[in-house]
């Protein structure tokens, strides 16, 4: 396939649309002030549902005699705040700038002792509100054991300024301090620096320990990340634990002990050796919105990646590989997102064949992948600006343009060099490009130079990649080039797909569906298979649906990667028997790539059952899965 080169025009458009500061998405004046420090000092309050205390951000002025730092909040309160110490004048935005939040103006006088230095510091008291957005909270008796409340934080894009007043860019890095004060356990994006100093409590709360942890690498805002509750943890590697609740600890050392070592160090052996000391996972509630996020030091985890067969590991090397691309090397704003998401699946399926030993696995994974673009694709529409690798995303929020396309169309570029410059050669720039920009901030034209520079001298290389259609890989909307994916893996699962497609046809064949048929299945070759048969132009029959669910018994399998894609089928199929176990799934699993596809079958199919799921699952929901849910509920409305 052949990509249709971007216009002129679109390319002109692309170009006008470069603007300073480079990201878009915060308010911040971060290119008059750049955060160096974060010290977050904050007590949690599980009973009021929120995080009280001060925010100290040491800041270098890099605008000669700027006397306003400019800040992004996002539904927080702020009661006071001081710049070296001494109280200083502060205004709040009164209304919000959707969706970025209100802007903190904060003034720099001259009785400021610090007033014509190149460094302060400026202390923000704070507590966070019941709009927060970057929290959820459960009770007890929403976790397994119901015995104790239960918090934890996602901040990925843009809801760490829901969290802490802050720079909230990707393009400013700071390295951190965290003294958190808990009655129940807590983790945080930092090396443990120790438990300490008991407070009894009062009036019948109960007493608090301070927990404090270290982030000596600088990092992105979004990397904040905190999690407090009734956690156990137990070792999966030298260097790595897993925690999670005491009632799952012994399942989760299970999945992923096997793996975690040979990922970091297929990881290190393809780049460089790890950064961040420790690599650890904590494995979430079920409402946990995604699969991973790359937390420094804590992975934080869906429950759905412990499923009992070790076939959902490849979200640890996909995470652990983030602490390359994305936590040393930053992109520089969520427009150029392909620069974390794309290097970082071009990584996880290296890592995939380097501890499988063959490149087959790495091919199985891309058609995975590319299933995914294209219902995202599909999804979208063809042309649609978010189908581009580099966007634009002046004026909108990051979290409606995310989908798999940065995953999978980056990783493809990615791919496509390698194969323009030839293995050994790419293999060569890949630890120069993660050495260039460690403890940086990227943009799409800073990669493309970096390359170019890299094999200047290199005549063959450097002729291919200049003649290389940039333009149109960076601005063109819809599919990239497809790779010649190497089928061996999913070609079994494609036949086996045939054969219920000629029966769906009524065509005559001697095909007897038997649960052998996938007995030497992977449980990701029958999400080929799966996959497969949602591509149908006819939909398989609702008597099909239930003859594959009795003989291959994929709805009481523990592996929500094939339930769901089941499901998915069987309401495509309205397939009555499958309405009330979708629903139940909703209830059970908050993980957006699930709940997206089953909740839009559902509504497809029963709306008033789809509504009610929603209702009733309302505080099961995190923030962001609800607002999603929400906002997928009024477009089927309105559409109707
Ligand atoms: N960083 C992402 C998750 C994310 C992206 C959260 C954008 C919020 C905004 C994480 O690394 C990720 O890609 N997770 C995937 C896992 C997968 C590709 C193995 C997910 O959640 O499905
Ligand atoms: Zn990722």
């Amino acid at each position: 396939m052949v990509m249709r080169p971007v216009s002129d025009a679109a390319v002109e458009r692309a170009a006008a649309s470069i603007h300073q500061p480079r990201d878009p998405n915060t308010l911040s004046n971060y290119n008059a002030w750049r955060t160096k420090h974060t010290k977050a000092d904050y007590e949690i309050d599980f009973d009021a549902k929120r995080l009280k205390g001060i925010i100290e951000l040491t800041l270098e002025r890099l605008a000669k005699g700027e006397r306003k730092i400019i800040l992004d909040t996002s539904y927080l309160d702020i009661s006071g705040v001081a710049i070296g110490g001494l109280r200083a004048k502060y205004n709040l935005a009164s209304s919000r700038i959707e969706p970025y939040g209100s802007p903190l103006t904060i003034e720099v006088e001259e009785r400021h002792a610090s007033f014509r230095q190149s460094e302060l510091t400026v202390q923000i008291f704070v507590q966070t509100t019941n709009d927060c957005t970057a929290l959820q909270w459960l009770t007890p008796e929403q976790t397994t054991n119901k015995k104790h409340p239960y918090m934890f934080s996602q901040c990925q894009a843009i809801h760490a300024r829901s969290l802490l007043p802050c720079q909230d860019t990707p393009d400013v890095k700071s390295k951190y301090t965290f003294n958190i004060r808990s009655p129940l356990p807590v983790l945080a994006s930092g090396l443990p620096t120790g438990a300490r100093d008991f407070q009894p409590g009062k009036d019948g709360k109960p007493g608090t320990l301070l927990y404090t942890f270290n982030q000596p690498i600088p990092m992105p805002s979004y990397l904040f990340a905190l999690a407090s509750g009734d956690l156990a943890c137990a070792s999966v590697g030298p260097r790595s634990t897993v925690w999670t609740g005491p009632e799952e600890l012994k399942d989760c050392q299970w999945e992923f002990e096997e793996d975690t070592e040979p990922f970091i160090q297929a990881a290190e052996k393809i780049v460089y050796p790890y950064a961040w000391t420790t690599y650890n996972v904590l494995v979430l509630p079920p409402s946990f919105p995604y699969g991973g996020m790359e937390n420094p030091q804590y992975t934080f985890a869906t429950p759905t990646v412990v499923s009992g067969d070790r076939q959902n590991v490849d979200v640890v090397a996909h995470e652990l590989a983030h602490s390359w691309s994305g936590n040393l090397v930053s992109n520089a704003s969520w427009e150029h997102f392909w620069l974390n998401e794309g290097w970082t699946v071009y990584l996880e399926r290296r890592i995939q064949a380097e501890v499988h030993g063959n490149e087959q696995v790495r091919h199985f994974s891309a058609i995975i992948g590319w299933k995914a673009l294209s219902d995202s694709i599909a999804q979208f529409g063809e042309d649609h600006e978010f189908t581009k690798l580099v966007v634009d995303l002046k004026g909108k929020d990051p979290d409606d343009a995310f989908s798999s396309i940065p995953y999978e169309k980056g990783s493809t570029l990615l791919w496509h060099l390698e194969r323009l410059v030839g293995k050994d050669k790419w293999d060569r720039f890949i630890p120069h490009y993660f050495t260039e920009y460690k403890e940086r901030s990227v943009d799409s034209y800073e990669f493309k130079s970096t390359l170019l520079a890299f094999f200047e001298s290199d005549a063959a290389a450097s002729k291919k990649l200049n003649e290389l259609d940039w333009d149109t890989w960076f601005y063109q909307a819809g599919f990239p080039p497809k790779p010649d994916f190497d089928t061996t893996l999913a070609d079994q699962c494609y036949e086996l797909a045939d054969e219920w497609q000629a029966l769906n046809e009524g065509k005559s064949t001697d095909f007897r569906p038997k649960a052998d048929d996938i007995k030497d299945f992977t449980a990701n070759q029958s999400v080929v298979f799966l996959e497969r048969i949602q591509t149908f132009s006819e939909p398989l029959s609702p008597s099909l649906v239930e003859q594959m669910g009795s003989t291959y018994a994929f709805s009481s399998s523990k592996n929500v990667e094939l339930v769901s894609r089941f499901y998915t089928i069987g309401l495509q199929a309205r397939d009555q028997s499958v309405y009330k176990p979708s629903a139940e799934l909703l209830g059970k699993v908050g993980r957006m790539k699930f709940v997206r596809p089953v909740f839009k079958g559902l509504m497809e199919c029963d709306l008033e059952l789809a509504k009610d799921t929603l209702k009733n699952n309302k505080d099961f929901y995190h923030p962001i899965c609800r607002n999603m849910m929400q906002k997928m509920l009024e477009r089927f409305e309105k559409g109707k």
